[in-house]
Parts: structure tokens; sequence; C-alpha cells
């Protein structure tokens, strides 16, 4: 049976500043759905990590459905209304546009979504994260599906040692949509010299060399490239099929344990560790750190199971007290280098400002 999953996810307010939306927001969003949903969609989850609400639909639609889009452009909005009402911050934050046009892209949400013939079970990961980048998954999936040092697979699986053909999105042009393919494991040193610069090249999907099926949709969106400025960050959704052709579940997970440093945090200006945390988990610190919540369906003629949460067990207490160290340290030096953006990466126009100021002020000696 073909399925779509769709993962669409936005930022409408939160409570006490960038932390967590309202419960009433919550529910709004989700009754929503249930309603105007009912005869389009086969199921439905609503979540959120951080200040971010995710809605996943699974339908028979394929990708790009005008009316799936616009059931969570509605629900958004209608979500956007209590939060105005409610007085939240940021209310209806990444609802970039007026009005709703035939597809959610380009509009504000991150959208991830895929198309395929069902196996006979089919067990798929969703990740949210927030206070941070698309390209935060680049460095998670390159060791998931390029790396044998975390996927034993490559080695273990002649179907999964097939490799895997990525999908790579320039996100900096912004004139269309910039592709490029590159397949492991033969071209696995250039997809790393790319992969290495999350803020411009970004994985949009991977594929099994073995069967040709999808195993990875991950938004590409940029805020920035939508609204011209700085309107919060690109806080990325992401699904992951696992097991057979694919990697399995636990190599996924796996390189996620890095907590490697990711552009976002305060401000979205700061460079922070990838804290892997519990499904509805807030954020605090310094507005992060950056986190990402993942989720773990099986499903069966499009109807989901209920959601496993993989980061809520005893191992990830332990990376994540590790993590929080990480977080500490660079924080500890405040705006200095490495730990403040670039000026090409900074969200604010502010210190431009203040450069272009200080430019006039300089003289030579
Ligand atoms: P499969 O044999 O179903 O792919 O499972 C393998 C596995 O999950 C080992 O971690
Ligand atoms: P969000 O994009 O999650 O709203 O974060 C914005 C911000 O500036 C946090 O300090
Ligand atoms: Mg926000
Ligand atoms: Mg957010």
């Amino acid at each position: 049976m073909e399925i779509t999953v769709t993962a669409i996810k936005a930022d409408i307010g939160g409570v006490g500043g960038h932390l967590a939306p309202s419960k009433a927001v919550l529910s709004c969003v989700a009754e929503t759905v249930d309603r105007q949903g009912r005869g389009m969609i086969i199921d439905h989850f609503i979540g959120h990590t951080g200040d971010d609400i995710a809605i996943l639909l699974t339908h028979d639609r394929d990708v790009g459905n005008d009316d799936v889009h616009r059931l969570a452009w509605d629900a958004f909005t209608a979500g956007t209304a209590v939060a105005k009402k409610q007085g939240l911050y940021g209310a209806g934050q990444d609802l970039l546009k007026d009005a709703f046009s035939g597809n959610i892209r380009g509009l504000g949400p991150a959208v991830a979504e895929m198309n395929f013939d069902e196996r006979e079970n089919e067990p798929f990961l969703m990740f949210t994260a927030d206070k941070t980048e698309p390209g935060a998954y680049n460095l998670p999936l390159y060791l998931a599906f390029a790396d044998p040092m975390y996927n034993p697979g490559l080695l273990l699986s002649p179907a999964v040692g097939q490799g895997f053909t990525f999908r790579v999105m320039d996100v900096e042009y912004t004139k269309g949509d910039r592709m490029i393919e590159l397949s492991t494991p033969e071209d696995a040193y250039d997809l790393a010299s790319l992969l290495r610069d999350n803020g411009r090249f970004v994985v949009e999907s991977i594929r099994s060399r073995a069967d040709g099926e999808q195993a990875v949709s991950c938004c590409t969106t940029r805020l920035r490239n939508i609204a011209g400025k700085y309107v919060g960050k690109d806080d990325p959704v992401m699904l992951v099929r696992t097991q057979k052709t694919f990697p399995a579940t636990g190599e996924v997970l796996a390189p996620f344990e890095i907590g490697h440093l990711v552009a976002g945090f305060m401000r979205g200006s700061h460079t922070g560790p990838l804290m892997p945390v519990k499904a509805g988990t807030g954020v605090s610190f310094f507005d992060g750190p950056p986190i990402v919540c993942c989720l773990a369906f099986s499903l069966q003629n499009g109807k989901l199971t209920e959601p496993i949460d993989p980061f809520d067990h005893p191992y990830w207490d332990w990376v994540r007290h590790n993590v929080a160290r990480k977080a500490h340290d660079i924080r500890a030096q405040g705006f200095s280098g490495a730990a403040m953006l670039p000026y090409s990466d900074l969200e604010y126009g502010g210190i431009t400002e203040r450069m272009e100021r200080l430019e006039q002020q300089f003289q030579c000696r």
C-alpha cells in the first residue's frame, strides 16, 4: 500500500519567551487537525520540541498535496489565534505569509515528507530539533549512513553495504533549488567536503542503493531566505525509515551521542552542542542548548502505533550530562571567537550597524 508520511513543524509562540507552547495552543492545533482532517488523513500525531509544534500526518495523497498542507496551515493559524489571545511570545512567528498558496513550503513551517510502498513492517523515526538549523542533521546522517564506525550494518548487511545516495541542497542559493547527488561509499570524501558546511549544504533526502527506496526526508527551509531577515531559527524536522535495507534504528540514533556543536542557541547567533532530549522537553539555559527529540513509530496501512521515545533511557541521561558540560564549556567564553557565529551567519542586524559606525571611527596611523 502506498502511504505518505508528512511532518510539518512551526513555532507559533512560546510561554515565557521562546521556551514551549501553551497547553491551549497545543490542544487547538490537535483539535483542528482532528476535525478538519477527517476523511483526508489516515492518522496523526501532535507533539512539541522547545517552542515548536510538530504535526505528523499519514495519508495516501502523495507529497506536496495542497489539502494536506492546507490542513497543517489552518491548524497553525488557529493555534496562532489562541497564542495571540494568551499573549504568547512570538505568536505566529513561523507563519511568514498572510495566506496559504497551495503548498506550505516557502511559507515558513518546516516540512519533511515521504511517499513509499509500505513494507510488511514499517519502523520510522521523526526527529524534531529546536534552537538550531537544518544542517544540524548533516553529521548524524553522514555517520549513520556512510561510516561503519557508527553503522556496522555497512559491513554486516549485504543490502545496507551497497551504500546510499544523498541528495544535498545548497541552501544559500535563493533563485531556485540548487541540488547535487552523491553516492557512498565512492563519493564519501566529496560528500564530507560539502556536509562540513552545515549553514550552506543540507541533506534533503537519502535513498538505498540496494532497492532505490527512500530512507530519509529532511527539511531544508531557511526562514531568512523567505523573510529576508532574521525571524527565528530554522528549527528542522526529519523523517527516517529504519531496518532491513536501511540502517537499524540504533545505528541512526548512535551519532546523536556526540552532541556535536551546531549553530543556534541564544538569538540564533551562537554555537552550542545538540542535546538529545525526551519528547516534550522545553528549552532553558541561554535559550538552549540546541535540542533534538526523536519519536519512533511503526506503521500498518497508514495507522500509527503509539510513539516510543528512544532518548528516554538511562544511557541518554549520561549523554545529556556530558552535553551539558560541553554547553557550559563553550558558554564560558561568551561572545569570543567560535562561541558566537561569524558575521555572515549572525541573525541580528544590530551588530552590522555597530560595525558600520565603528568603520567611520577607524583612522590609519
Ligand atoms: P533486521 O535484521 O530486522 O534488519 O534487524 C537487525 C537489527 O536491528 C540489529 O540491530
Ligand atoms: P526560536 O527560533 O526557537 O523561536 O528561537 C529564537 C531565539 O532567538 C532564541 O533566543
Ligand atoms: Mg520562538
Ligand atoms: Mg523554535
